[in-house]
């Protein structure tokens, strides 16, 4: 039986803008449209407080956070639980790891912002979020979506790959070839039109497979 939108949410696709929301979070109510003013924000989902996978995520979020920060970016997490049960898991981490989750996590319990990002994927789980990633610009548009089902872990190597990617392509207007990571060259944008063309295939400042692929240091 299909279920309805209403039942399920929608899911927000690249470049809408972020739906807004507010929510109980560990760190306090949040309203999202005042959450990271000029910042970037990661807004993801793990299925479940005191499970293994989303233990090792959590971890690797927090042990990470740094870099999120030093590339002007806030950590705000949610999963379908309590306030009382995330208050406990960060509790348990923290004396069996020493690791802290010292970000808002979102105690969607109600699941409306589970809904609103379609982190509720019923043929997956009808009561568990999917592992969601929601990568928002400063100004709130959604620009990449990671969706995982329950059962594999995310690596966050790529997480914090694909921001930067994000944020240097945005910066240089230029765009990210297969692997790249910082320091790697990118990918100049094609010719749009003849005359673009005829003088890409004599400009000797990049490397040029054919007017159509060129490759720049940054
Ligand atoms: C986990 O994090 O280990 C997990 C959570 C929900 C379902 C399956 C695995």
């Amino acid at each position: 039986m299909e279920l309805q939108k209403e039942t399920i949410g929608v899911m927000p696709r690249i470049g809408d803008m972020a739906p807004d929301f507010e929510a109980i979070t560990t760190k306090g109510k949040i309203k999202f449209s005042e959450f990271a003013k000029d910042k970037w924000t990661i807004l993801f989902s793990h299925p479940a407080d005191f499970t293994p996978v989303c233990t090792t995520e959590m971890s690797g979020f927090a042990e990470r956070q740094e870099e999120f920060n030093a590339l002007n970016t806030e950590l705000l997490g949610l999963s379908i639980d309590s306030i009382h049960s995330h208050l406990a898991w960060v509790n348990n981490v923290r004396e069996k790891t020493g690791v802290y989750f010292d970000f808002p996590i979102i105690a969607d319990i109600d699941m409306k912002v589970s809904k609103l990002y379609g982190m509720l994927q019923p043929n997956e789980s009808e009561t568990a979020a999917v592992r969601a990633v929601f990568f928002i610009d400063p100004s709130k548009k959604i620009r990449l979506v990671m969706y995982y089902p329950l059962n594999v872990g995310r690596n966050m190597d790529e997480i914090l790959r694909a921001l930067e990617a994000l944020q240097v392509s945005d910066k240089n207007g230029v765009a990210m070839p297969l692997n790249w990571k910082k320091g790697d060259k990118v990918i100049v944008p094609p010719p749009k039109n003849l005359d673009e063309m005829n003088e890409r295939l004599s400009d000797d400042t990049c490397e040029r497979t054919d007017f159509y692929l060129c490759k720049r240091e940054l």
